[in-house]
């Protein structure tokens, strides 16, 4: 089994776009910039929002951080992401999720244009994937195809099972796979022989959100095991969605819980904030 260093992929990619900004702040006498709005109290959320402004700051992109109390209301939240909007130094603008309960995250996420939607979540990038034109893809599906390219693992022909459906990444996801000519398979919380449609994977990824729930009984001789989960174990200790220690056995490629795909989840934000750039300027 040969394990994905998604950790070292993302330093790699991290000293590539450092080059596109650095070049991006001579010819255009200022720094790509990157909003980051974080509303709430979300204990994940302030962690990947602290990851994701240190990995702005590292790359010379400037990030402008807006922290936001729970209590913010809808109002206020759209009056700001207005002004970052119409911002002309603002390159991308990006809402971490979820919002408070109070909040429409999708009246909000309408807001960004779609030239600044750097985490591919608006309803044009989404369908401009699905009919495979030039769009901006969700980082965390953008960061696995990238793993695999990177890895020179194909997909064409291959038979990939996506387990979860959600918009941020499993979605997405099949529709990157699907683009990249493999054949797919989503499954949820509702597919019945869960284990008999994962043992069918050439490449199998895990967005489900429970720990250790891919378990070797599951995964395919010589399958590529992708681990998306960010989870915790019955100790407390962080996991992913697949039970490594067995899985590992039978796998011919996977991704560590940590230093597998979350890296690179933010190298992407910075690949697509950087693109945003460079194409609005362009104009
Ligand atoms: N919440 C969990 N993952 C993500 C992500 O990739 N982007 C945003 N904005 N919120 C998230």
């Amino acid at each position: 089994m040969q394990l994905i260093d998604g950790k070292e992929t993302a330093r790699v990619i991290r000293a590539e776009l450092a080059g596109r900004a650095a070049a991006f702040a001579e010819a255009h006498g200022r720094r790509i910039g990157l909003a980051v709005l974080l509303i709430g109290d979300d204990p994940a959320s302030q962690v990947y929002v602290r990851n994701k402004i240190k990995a702005c700051e590292e790359t010379g992109i400037r990030s402008l951080a807006h922290y936001l109390p729970a209590a913010t209301t809808q109002a206020q939240a759209e009056e700001l992401v207005r002004s970052l909007a119409e911002d002309d130094k603002v390159d991308g603008i990006l809402i971490q999720l979820p919002l408070p309960a109070h909040l429409d995250a999708k009246k909000l996420l309408a807001l960004i244009p779609t030239e600044k939607d750097v985490d591919g979540f608006s309803p044009e990038n989404v369908g401009r994937l699905a009919l495979r034109e030039d769009c901006t893809a969700a980082c965390t599906p953008l960061g696995i195809m990238e793993l695999l390219r990177r890895y020179h693992i194909p997909t064409a022909g291959k038979r990939a099972v996506v387990v979860g459906r959600s918009n941020i990444v499993g979605k997405p996801m099949a529709l990157l796979l699907l683009n990249a000519d493999a054949t797919v398979t989503i499954c949820h919380s509702r597919t019945q022989n869960l284990k008999d449609e994962c043992l069918r994977a050439d490449i199998l990824i895990a967005a489900v959100g429970k720990p250790k729930f891919i378990t070797a009984d599951m995964v395919k001789e010589g399958a590529v095991v992708i681990d998306v989960g960010m989870d915790r174990d019955e100790e407390g200790k962080l996991c992913g969605d697949v039970d490594f220690a067995s899985v590992r056995e039978k796998a011919s490629f996977l991704t560590p819980v940590p230093g597998g795909v979350g890296p690179m989840t933010i190298a992407m934000l910075l690949y697509n904030t950087c693109a945003a750039a460079e194409r609005r300027t362009a104009e």
